[in-house]
């Protein structure tokens, strides 16, 4: 399949500056996660301090994300909850109730949700001390991919020969719309001695396969590593990436000129395969 074309804009997913109104199909992204510690000083500088300053910070995005989805467009949005003492007091910190909270105000319309289950090395551990109830908690090992919709269902020409090429077989449909994603790894890995919090590539290749069609525009406005982008534009889609670092922004522009540079002559032998995705460091929390 012939790679999309991959644009990169250096800006900021509040704004989305430079991305047309109702230009995209589907939005799949992982934003910063409120009250992740590793978070705290983007956030700071994005001037906000507290669990419902950093809400209005990713509100302002998914609004800006309602104006450049088409009317049917979909957006898919990987977050986890957050676990944090503050004031002396240990909770839990519902970041994705308040992300459907914000998109629902912002004009999108609720879906069924998926539940990514990440894989544990430590699958015993449970925080609290002991076997004396009632004051241990459950382990928090699922983040959410919610989608929501602009509007009302997208609608496609009789036989339109885009959308039947986009099939996806009967196997693969009832192991992606089930509720519960057991089967994506989501190991942590470093990239120049720094975490950061890319997806596994499998959660944004099912997503857009799921929901986009080939030769649509899909955008992700928290780029970051670029996993996104390099999975839909893999898949025929066109791909649009907003991130605000600027070293980040570096990077992603020189591997989306890797990804579309001629592949090397394989050796007898040699498996025929996509190139590498975005080299990952870490997990989303
Ligand atoms: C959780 S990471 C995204 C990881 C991405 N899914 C991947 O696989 O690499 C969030 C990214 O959003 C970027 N970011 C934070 N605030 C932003 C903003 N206001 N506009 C655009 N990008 C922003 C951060 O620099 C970071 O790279």
């Amino acid at each position: 399949m012939e790679r999309g074309e991959v644009t990169i804009i250096a800006g900021d997913a509040r704004e989305l500056r430079g991305v047309g109104d109702a230009s995209v199909e589907l939005v799949v992204t992982s934003p910063p996660y409120p009250m992740i510690a590793r978070w705290d000083a983007l956030f700071r500088e994005l001037g906000a301090v507290d669990f419902d300053g950093m809400h209005r910070v990713l509100g302002d995005a998914w609004r800006a994300c309602h104006r450049v989805l088409v009317p049917g467009g979909l957006l898919a949005i990987n977050i986890g909850d957050a676990l944090r003492s503050l004031d002396g007091e240990f909770r839990l910190w519902p970041n994705h109730a308040r992300v459907v909270l914000e998109c629902e105000g912002s004009g999108f319309r609720s879906l069924p949700y998926l539940l990514w289950k990440k894989p544990t090395n430590r699958p015993n551990a449970f925080l609290g001390s002991g076997f004396l109830p009632p004051n241990a908690y459950v382990t928090v090992d699922c983040e959410f991919v919610l989608l929501f919709r602009k509007g009302p269902l997208r609608a496609f020409p009789r036989g339109d020969h885009r959308r039947s090429a986009s099939r996806y077989t009967r196997a693969e449909r009832d192991r992606w719309f089930s509720q519960v994603w057991g089967d994506v790894r989501g190991a942590r890995q470093d990239e120049d001695g720094r975490r950061t919090a890319a997806f596994p590539p499998a959660i944004p290749e099912r997503l857009v396969r799921m929901f986009s069609v080939l030769g649509d525009t899909v955008l992700d406005p928290f780029a970051g590593t670029g996993t996104t982008l390099w999975a839909a534009s893999g898949l025929g889609r066109r791909a649009l990436g907003v991130e605000r670092d600027p070293v980040l922004v570096e990077r992603l522009r020189e591997r989306a000129r890797s990804w579309a540079a001629p592949e090397p002559r394989r050796s007898a032998g040699q498996v025929r395969g996509a190139r590498s995705p975005p080299a990952r460091r870490g997990g989303g929390s």
